[in-house]
């Protein structure tokens, strides 16, 4: 049974030009840098990101952890937002791997780190403290609703970390979603920053994979540090030919993907016990919390829809997301809405 599955983007199934690709891939050993088809995924990204260098990677996961661990050294500190994914689930890696301490502060709602909490997050000059390093960003924001930080905050970020002697990595996951709902480049959202990690296997639906970019010197370092996690692949072109189609073939659709979030959003609205999140969808996420009026639990409601082939994930007690993308269609939308209809009323 194909499922209308609206867990996650990262559901998608690599479309058959990827596997196409995959099949004809001229590969090499990519530890010994020498797989053409994975230097040429790099070389894409880092241009469409306006950045020197890229690093080829087998998850977002990884993509953070290496660049915070090439910026920061061990008892360093990095400020992030306290629902950015890296804090929150990314196993607390760069503390328990990378000796990194991490400041988290309060997202304002639009997901953005208000300049005023970051400087008071910064640290002085003493030696009871730890050194602040890095500023993490998130765009889009997922646990703030896949909402979108702007070219115009991310340059006043980053000027203001930089006359700081502070240095901005940005979790960049669905950074294309971020720039398709603004209409524009995304090198316009990360030329400001010093690093970007972007993922491959989300809404632009390759199998494996995300890119961290930089300045050639940061890319040298977060090389060794892949190797170091157990993140050199060999003949990783096969799943690199896939992320070159994604980024050739599958980044402009994604404004479908909004435009679909965008109906299924207007169907929920208008059914008793749905209590949509201000603004939501901002990109492909849809967050809503059921009203105290719904006998059903949020378990129940997921069990009912399964049995009616609709796979729907809970963000916590009452809450539901559910994200579109390639993989839902106009049917999957009206199905849904149906069937939420179905279970409420
Ligand atoms: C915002 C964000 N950053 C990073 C990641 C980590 O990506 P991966 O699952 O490839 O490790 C995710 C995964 O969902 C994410 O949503």
């Amino acid at each position: 049974m194909e499922y209308i599955d609206l867990r996650s983007d990262t559901v998608t199934k690599p479309t058959p030009a990827m596997r196409e690709a995959m099949a004809k891939a001229v590969v090499g050993d990519d530890v010994y840098q020498d797989d053409p088809t994975v230097n040429q995924l790099q070389e894409l990204a880092a241009a469409r990101l306006g950045k020197e260098a890229g690093l080829f990677v087998p998850s977002g996961t990884m993509g953070n952890l290496a660049g915070i661990l090439a910026h920061c050294g061990r008892g360093d500190e990095v400020i992030m937002g306290q629902r950015s994914h890296t804090y929150l689930h990314e196993g607390g890696g760069i503390s328990s791997l990378g000796g990194v301490h991490s400041c988290q502060i309060k997202e304002q709602l639009d997901g953005s780190l208000a300049l005023e909490a970051v400087q008071a997050a910064i640290r002085a000059d003493d030696i009871h403290e730890p050194v602040t390093r890095l500023i993490e960003i998130e765009n889009t924001h997922n646990a703030c609703g896949g909402v979108v930080q702007t070219p115009e905050y991310i340059q006043r970020l980053s000027d203001f970390a930089h006359e700081r002697g502070l240095l901005v990595h940005m979790d960049g996951a669905r950074i294309f979603n971020a720039a398709v709902v603004q209409n524009i480049e995304a090198r316009q959202l990360t030329e400001p920053v010093d690093s970007v990690t972007f993922c491959l296997s989300k809404g632009l639906g390759a199998p494996v994979g995300s890119v961290l970019c930089g300045s050639a010197a940061f890319i040298k370092k977060a090389l060794r540090l892949r190797k170091h996690l157990g993140g050199g692949m060999r003949q990783a072109g096969i799943i690199a030919a896939a992320g070159i189609v994604a980024l050739e073939t599958m980044v402009d659709r994604l404004s479908e993907d909004h435009a679909r979030a965008g109906i299924l959003t207007d169907g929920l609205r208008k059914i008793p016990g749905i209590l949509l999140d201000p603004g939501t969808p901002a990109t492909n996420m849809i967050f809503f919390t059921l009203a105290d009026s719904v006998r059903l639990s949020t378990a129940q409601i997921e069990t009912k829809l399964e049995e009616r082939g609709i796979l729907a994930h809970s963000s916590g007690p009452r809450r539901f997301r559910l994200v579109t993308h390639f993989g839902i269609d106009d049917h999957g939308v009206e199905q849904t809405i149906a069937a939420f209809q179905e279970l409420l009323q």
